[in-house]
């Protein structure tokens, strides 16, 4: 059967780190608060100009790298994202162009921190029913454009990056030692839209807007829903949790990633966290954790993984993944 294995991944931070301290210069905060209460250390700051495609575009280059394909086999371009570069084209056409890659699917895909893991979800089923071959699925967030600097409690959860997978149909033997995608698990609640949203809009205020965040609500309904989605993306495959190698989380809260870690009961060593070094990067947040875990050498070929995530809607979804 087909499924859809990862070729290559590669992730970039913008150039400008912006330390916890640096923080403390904009708002009344301090260093120890935020690695307190987050585990927060520094999160990059996308220069002046430098748009979302810009840091894709610079996580594909490196993904395409890694995957050792032709860029022009590339027939599907899937960003995650909620900060595109304009409301329409899709930021997905803008890295299609950048990367003169051939005419093929390109679109954007909106659901906040739960970006990448819906991402997966939907270029795979493109993937396994033959819509496309081969797909650069994207995170890429400047989130650094929609915080309010006046707002302690969320300027200083958040940062930019983008991450990129090589996403391609292979034929695999059809049982769960397949490498790829064996299951994804996607879930939203519209009754807490109001939890975690940005103030503005194209067709409410003709306005961008800033971020604005119940933080303890948030805080509460995703140790649940980010535990629920990895026990519900496990079962599909008829796999138990004892089986993960690794658990690949949305980077947002230290604190969050290890409540989930603990109520899965799965080892501080096979939880991925890069939170600290980047902040909370929204969509780009998976595949950042993801390819610091496979250049440092801890995810290697045939590593069972669990990707899950949740963000503003709420919206929340997970993947189980044979690396
Ligand atoms: N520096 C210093 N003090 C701060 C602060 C900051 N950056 N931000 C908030 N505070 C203060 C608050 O004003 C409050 O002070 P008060 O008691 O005098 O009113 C105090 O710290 C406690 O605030 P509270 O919101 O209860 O703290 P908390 O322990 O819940 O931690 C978060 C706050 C935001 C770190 C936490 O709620 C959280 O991580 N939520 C999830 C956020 C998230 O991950 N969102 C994205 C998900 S996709």
């Amino acid at each position: 059967m087909l499924r859809s294995i990862v070729l290559g991944i590669g992730s970039y931070l913008p150039e400008r780190v912006v330390t916890n301290d640096d923080m403390a210069r904009m708002v009344d905060t301090s260093d120890e608060w935020i690695r307190e209460r987050t585990g927060i250390t520094r999160r990059h700051f996308a220069a002046e100009g430098e748009a979302t495609s810009d840091l894709a575009v610079a996580a594909s280059l490196r993904a395409i790298e890694a995957a050792g394909i032709d860029r022009n086999s590339i027939d599907l371009v899937l960003v995650a994202t909620s900060t595109p570069d304009n409301t329409f084209p899709a930021t997905a056409t803008a890295v299609q162009r950048k990367l003169g890659l051939p005419v093929g699917i390109a679109f954007d895909l909106q659901a906040v921190c739960a970006g990448f893991a819906y991402a997966i979800s939907v270029a795979d089923a493109l993937l396994v029913t033959g819509r496309a071959r081969r797909a650069l699925v994207i995170g890429a967030e400047t989130f650094s454009r929609i915080l309010d600097f006046e707002d302690r409690g969320t300027c200083v959860l958040f940062g930019d990056g983008a991450g990129a997978v090589v996403l391609a149909a292979a034929e695999q033997p059809g049982h769960v030692g397949d490498r790829g995608v064996l299951a994804t698990a996607l879930g939203a609640d519209g009754r807490q839209y109001d939890h975690l949203y940005v103030d503005g809009g194209v067709s409410s205020t003709q306005t961008t807007g800033v971020l604005r965040m119940n933080g303890r609500e948030v805080f509460r309904h995703a140790v649940q829903r980010l535990s629920e989605a990895a026990i519900e993306v496990v079962a599909k495959a008829g796999l138990r949790l004892a089986d993960i190698d690794y658990l690949v989380p949305h980077q947002a809260n230290r604190r969050i990633i290890e409540a989930v870690g603990k109520r899965l009961d799965i080892a501080p060593d096979q939880v991925i966290v890069t939170v600290d070094r980047h902040a909370n990067t929204s969509a780009a947040s998976i595949p950042l954790a993801l390819d610091v875990a496979v250049k440092d050498g801890r995810i290697g070929e045939g590593d069972l993984l669990v990707l899950n995530a949740m963000g503003g809607g709420f919206t929340w979804g997970a993947a189980l993944l044979r690396w």
